[in-house]
């Protein structure tokens, strides 16, 4: 199965990484940056292209952009790992409707375009006969969506909480176990490649609003906004309220909430008990599933990190070649 990648910041220099490095039967034919970009049918030398991007900050010739990638380059799925916009959704939601009119599959973690424009997505996937793969979007490594799919196929689902933002629940843990302010807390979340392009994303709680937003189109099909959120971030929150929380043996987390029977949709720091299930360390993101049959389940992983992103973005690669690209 050929792929070509547009992005390659950290989810697409895992991808990369991790593409070339397991014997998977991928082979990268095109790669784009916001600068350049670089077209190989044969397969791309993808240690030289990283390195390159390293030293010089761009990864192929100037003369090719993303689009070039998207219409010349010869591929089976197109992995969208751009960054987030969630008011426009550009580029990638151009992105991902070219390569979908080319009819081509598309995994991507991008949740701008999923946010903004799911329904319209996914009715052009299936008008072209492809599919369109999200995991990587919400709860990073955690695979929500297959469990969702699959595992609890059959189930109604009557609600869903979460910790789905890992640099805030790793600014909330530094602050609370080392006592670092939340200016340091969130340098240390952005050095490490956790936040995105745009921190305020993060800290201001629309990142986890953008993904109920799609948790919550995907399961309901509801079509809900990003403005039918009801958000508060951590931004505002200082060292004292998560002390006084700590003297109750509780924590502060940011909680993301969907409960459709109440109309409930919500992101906000909550004052929970240690002993939660959703009280996760670090970068980890925890999701609680409430169904009528299955009744309660949590699923823990990391959500954000390069290589983990990895791990969600290569599941759905190769559910889409198990599924359409060696039946083709
Ligand atoms: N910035 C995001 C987070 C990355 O911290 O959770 C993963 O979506």
């Amino acid at each position: 199965m050929k792929i070509a990648i547009l992005g390659l910041g950290a989810v697409g220099k895992g991808v990369t990484e991790m593409v070339a490095s397991k014997d998977l039967g991928i082979s990268i034919t095109g790669i784009a940056d916001s600068k350049s970009g670089c077209i190989d049918s044969s397969g791309l030398n993808t240690k030289s292209i990283l390195v390159k991007k390293q030293k010089k900050g761009f990864c192929g010739d100037k003369a090719l952009s993303a689009e070039d990638v998207i219409k010349k380059a010869d591929y089976d799925v197109l992995v969208e790992v751009t960054p987030t916009n969630a008011t426009t959704g550009e580029p990638g939601l151009s992105y991902i409707r070219q390569a979908l009119k080319r009819k081509k599959h598309v995994v991507t973690s991008n949740k701008g375009p999923l946010a903004l424009a799911y329904k319209e997505l996914q009715t052009l996937a299936k008008k072209n006969g492809v599919a369109l793969r999200f995991e990587a979007t919400v709860g990073g490594a955690i695979p929500i969506f297959h469990t969702l799919e699959h595992g609890l196929a059959g189930n109604e689902i009557l609600a869903i909480f979460g910790v789905l933002n890992g640099t805030c629940n790793y600014i909330l843990t530094r602050m609370a176990d080392e006592g670092l302010t939340y200016e340091q807390a969130l340098l240390e979340a952005r050095e490490m490649g956790y936040a995105e392009a745009d921190p305020t994303y993060d800290v201001q709680g629309i990142d986890a609003a953008i993904k109920l937003v799609i948790l919550a189109n995907t399961i309901w099909g509801d079509g809900v906004k990003l403005d039918d959120v009801n958000r508060t971030g951590i931004d505002l929150l200082t060292p004292d309220a998560l002390k006084l929380a700590e003297e109750e043996d509780c924590t502060i987390r940011l909680i993301a909430e969907a409960i459709p029977k109440k109309k409930l949709l919500r992101v906000a720091p909550r004052i929970i008990e240690k002993s939660h299930p959703l009280v996760v360390e670090g970068t980890l993101n925890a999701i609680t599933i409430e169904t009528d049959m299955a009744k309660e389940i949590t699923l823990i992983g990391k959500g954000a990190g390069s290589i983990e992103t990895a791990s969600a973005i290569i599941g759905d690669l190769l559910y889409i070649r198990d599924r359409y690209v060696e039946r083709a």
